[in-house]
């Protein structure tokens, strides 16, 4: 049974249940950019976000990865394991894109010879600045075994998501993941949706995630349709 909202974020809601040991988190239309700084709806994101997560879970949880998923419970909700976010978003990156492009002077598209990966600071007030290890350590967000284990968790889903990706003609350029604690134990959780990856056509390398929004391409609505629609067969 849902019970309080505990939080408010910009594209999810969670609520308490009657169970302490899970979450229900709903998913909304609304759409942020840059800090929150650009907003905006897109019209059934929340559904579509929602049933494309479920389907990632589902994918990575089978390959042995163990996330906050429990089940879908209705087009916008999801039920999910009660856990503790750490504040840290771990961006995984095979192709240079957005933020990576502007900082290093790379063009966009180049294909990296390495998996690159960074983790930056949850913290709105603060814009969610680029941290390293150190910083990580010094600041107490995770322990060291914490941070091994979420370094090889990000490179396992990273090659899980690509390969099912590029079976459905869709290029995995980078995404961004974030996890929880339960008890001892890190779980993958937050969302995996056209928010917070970017996703490639193969073949035409047309956008089809949150960028349409974030630039203003249009046929933002059309390209998460297109994703879930590709990832559902
Ligand atoms: P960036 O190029 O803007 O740093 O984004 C890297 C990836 O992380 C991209 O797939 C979008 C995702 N992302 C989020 O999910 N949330 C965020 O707040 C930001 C800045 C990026
Ligand atoms: N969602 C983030 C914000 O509102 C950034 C992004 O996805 O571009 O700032």
């Amino acid at each position: 049974m849902k019970k309080e909202m505990i939080y408010e974020g910009k594209a999810k809601r969670v609520y308490r249940t009657d169970d302490s040991d899970l979450f229900i988190i709903e998913y909304k239309d609304d759409a942020t950019a840059f800090d929150g700084k650009k907003r905006g709806t897109i019209t059934n994101k929340g559904i579509l976000n929602n049933k494309i997560s479920a389907i990632f879970f589902q994918l990575i949880e089978k390959h042995g990865v163990q996330t906050h998923f429990v089940k879908t419970l209705s087009d916008r909700e999801m039920l999910v394991r009660a856990v503790k976010i750490v504040p840290i978003e771990v961006i995984v990156r095979n192709i240079v894109a957005g933020s990576l492009s502007k900082r290093l002077g790379l063009p966009e598209g180049t294909t990296l010879k390495r998996t690159v990966l960074e983790f930056c600071y949850k913290s709105d007030e603060l814009g969610d600045p680029m941290i390293n290890h150190y910083h990580t350590l010094a600041m107490e967000l995770a322990t060291e075994e914490e941070l091994k284990q979420i370094e090889q968790t990000a490179l396992k889903v990273n090659e899980i998501l690509k390969s099912f990706l590029a079976q459905r003609g869709i290029v995995l350029v980078d995404f961004k993941l974030e996890f929880g604690r339960k008890d001892t134990q890190i779980l993958l959780a937050d969302e995996i949706s056209p928010d917070t990856c970017r996703f490639w056509d193969s073949s035409t390398n047309e956008k089809l995630d949150k960028d349409r929004f974030r630039r203003d391409l249009g046929n933002v609505e059309e390209a998460y349709w297109e994703i879930y629609k590709r990832v559902s067969i």
